[in-house]
């Protein structure tokens, strides 16, 4: 029998080899061993650490999971961002979603609407653009808004039609649908890849096609990006054109009209997908009619129009080793249980969020408890039951620490002045950077991708630099040592010098990033984005110190008494009005870029009354797409009156009084044609 000391031998040796072999492959493009060598290379690997668990290295086949982001491709913009989609899991949730839908459109509650069903396929999303007929470029999702150039490699996949014929098919069009990898192919892959998803996107992000084209990737089709004269009314008729011009659709999408045979669809569904020829993590309902979803628009990430109804997730059982306690960027203290590895629908969890103290508590959840870990997509592992059977004899009940873990402060619970009760949260009673995790997490924000996005700048980077005292603000970023960080394990001057490129960079920034990146609690991107138009200049920002008076800020639709409190407890922090201070002179911020060349570019408006066939919201929402400024109070600054039904009757007569324009809804609708 071999020792073990010349199994580590082999095995090192063996890794060092295939990483030879890949820099001749990827960085040299001369590889000197066949592609059926290289693969047993990895495969003899792989088998050593299935055979003996003590072998372990970073640079191990089986530790590439998934894609990180790559250099190797170009980075795009989408013409129209990929957004995400609203999950729903059960029927309040999709009453809910009906419901906004109907608001919104102010339609009868008895309103039925067709919905055109679609499995929801876990694969990666990609969008191919199509220049009369001809494939020419393919983007990945990237973050919604930017993809990377994956031509080529989409290139291979046989599914996807490199030419059309079809006469009406559009001259400039941009299909976007799902690469997938089907459940039989990924049996072949399973040594590599932790599940089929991450085969696909690894595979779809390979640097040489040559390697993409060996993995049997496929593509359906489901949605358009741009797409210059659309004439369809429906998704489905769009579906059908999509096959007609040689896509391929998913043969169980349908169309179903109300929430009980929507219900019924799904457990019928559910029951089924384990039968799939693909993994599908759930039902994707779209309002079937166009005319109504271009109407229902976005709101954040993801369309008015459209849900996700999950299925319910993977699940397995393991032991709680410890419970930590980690504090947030607001101070919350999250409890985490650390669990026995274990691998639940193909990715190895070890840890579970328990949410809350009240959720430990109502749980009885205790360390040394085998429990059941439930994970659903990217949501957190977390834990839906005790198996009180398996309770060790002497366990003893958890107890929710009643300090800060990380400074010592007291932890309070907040009174929710709405709801009239205690939050479930606890949080660290001291403000902000007093306290060390949570100045981390800020921090940890202020370089996030939606905040200032610098990048290479992410957590770990920010623990470093924390450990080694080199920023304890955010301001400390723009006046970093940059001779000191070179010096650091892992560093050196490339990678010191793509640094000072993306900080620099990030200096550049609008002011509703900015202030979004400040992290102020409850005011995030859509709210920063609804204070940043409304100040609409950033002297006015940074002006705003204890004496501000901000009820103005009531006048935004969208802000409320509870944002209003969190910024009036933010700007009564000297130290927060530092780090403003600061920033304003370190950052280039730029004048929120205002839609000012609509309709009703420099015109106001207010509404009074409930109008016909359309919500408050949407015609806000108009009024705003065509740069109008919505107010909240008859003045001599309003231009426009708009009245609706059962209308507040002094409001009319003030504005006649003024020489205000009063128009009724088609009035209004007739000035924008
Ligand atoms: S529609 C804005 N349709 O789901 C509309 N998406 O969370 C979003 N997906 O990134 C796209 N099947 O990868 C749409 N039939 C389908 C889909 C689908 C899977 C994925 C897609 C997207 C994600 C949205």
């Amino acid at each position: 029998m071999e020792d073990k000391t010349s199994i580590k031998k082999k095995y090192i040796d063996k890794i060092k080899k295939l990483k030879k072999h890949n820099e001749l492959y990827y960085s040299k493009s001369k590889p000197i061993i066949s592609d059926k060598d290289y693969d047993e290379l990895k495969l003899s690997i792989i088998n050593l650490e299935k055979k003996y668990s003590y072998l372990n290295h970073k640079d191990s086949p089986s530790k590439i999971v998934g894609f990180k982001p790559s250099k190797n491709f170009t980075k795009q913009k989408h013409k129209v961002p990929m957004l995400s989609l609203s999950n729903v899991f059960n029927r309040e949730d999709l009453t809910n979603f009906e419901k906004k839908i109907k608001n919104y459109l102010n339609l009868k509650k008895n309103q039925i609407f067709e919905y055109s069903v679609e499995p929801k396929i876990d694969g990666i999303s990609a969008s191919l653009t199509y220049k009369n007929g001809s494939f020419v470029s393919g983007l990945s999702r990237g973050d919604g808004y930017e993809g990377e150039l994956i031509t080529e490699n989409l290139r291979t996949i046989k599914d996807i039609p490199k030419f059309i014929n079809a006469k009406d098919f559009p001259q400039n069009i941009e299909i976007r649908g799902e690469v997938y990898i089907e459940k039989k192919d990924f049996e072949k892959l399973k040594e590599k890849f932790a599940n089929p998803r991450n085969a696909a996107s690894g595979s779809l992000r390979q640097k040489y096609s040559s390697e993409t084209k060996k993995i049997p990737l496929k593509f359906i089709a489901y949605t358009f990006g741009q797409f210059d004269s659309n004439t369809f009314q429906k998704q489905s008729d769009f579906l059908i054109f999509l096959k007609k011009s040689g896509f391929k659709i998913c043969k169980y999408n349908n169309l179903i009209s109300n929430i009980d045979d929507l219900i019924k669809n799904h457990e019928n569904f559910e029951k089924k997908r384990y039968e799939l020829e693909y993994d599908v993590d759930g039902l994707v309902y779209k309002i079937n009619d166009l005319n109504l979803q271009q109407r229902l628009g976005f709101v954040g990430n993801a369309p008015r129009w459209a849900a996700a109804h999950k299925f319910s997730a993977a699940s397995s059982f393991s032991k709680i080793l410890k419970i930590d306690i980690q504090v947030g960027r607001t101070g919350a203290l999250t409890p985490v249980a650390k669990i026995k590895p274990v691998n639940i629908g193909g990715v190895v969890v070890s840890n579970a969020t328990l949410h809350n103290e009240d959720e430990i508590n109502k749980k009885d959840i205790r360390v040394g408890d085998i429990v059941q870990i439930e994970r659903a997509g990217d949501v957190i592992p977390h834990v839906i039951s005790v198996d009180l059977k398996k309770r060790p004899s002497k366990s003893i009940r958890y107890k929710f620490p009643d300090k800060c873990p990380s400074c010592g402060s007291q932890v309070e619970k907040e009174f929710n002045n709405q709801t009239k009760k205690y939050d479930a949260v606890k949080r660290c009673s001291s403000e902000g950077y007093s306290c060390e995790k949570i100045a981390i997490e800020k921090i940890k924000h202020f370089v996030s991708k939606d905040a200032l996005n610098i990048d290479g700048f992410g957590k770990k980077v920010v623990e470093k630099f924390w450990e080694k005292k080199f920023i304890r603000f955010p301001q400390d970023i723009f006046k970093l040592d940059y001779n000191k960080i070179k010096e650091l394990d892992g560093w050196g001057q490339q990678s010191v010098n793509n640094l000072k490129y993306s900080i620099n960079k990030s200096k550049n920034i609008t002011l509703s990033k900015f202030i979004f990146s400040l992290g102020i609690r409850h005011i995030g991107q859509e709210n920063a984005k609804l204070i940043a138009k409304h100040l609409q200049n950033k002297e006015k920002f940074f002006k705003i110190n204890k004496k501000f008076n901000f009820n103005l800020f009531l006048n935004i639709d969208g802000i409320g008494e509870i944002q209003i409190s969190s910024i009036k407890k933010f700007f009564s922090i000297k130290e927060n009005l530092e780090i403003v201070k600061n920033l304003s002179s370190d950052l280039n911020i730029e004048n929120e870029n205002l839609n000012n060349e609509g309709k009703f570019k420099n015109s106001t408006f207010m509404i009074t009354g409930k109008l016909q066939s359309m919500s408050r919201a949407e015609i806000k929402s108009i009024i705003e797409k065509n740069s109008g400024k919505i107010l909240s109070s008859v003045s001599k600054k309003l231009d426009y009156l708009i009245v609706g039904e059962k209308p507040t009757i002094k409001k009319i007569n003030q504005a006649k009084e003024l020489n205000i324009k009063v128009l009724n809804q088609n009035e209004l609708m007739k000035l924008l044609n």
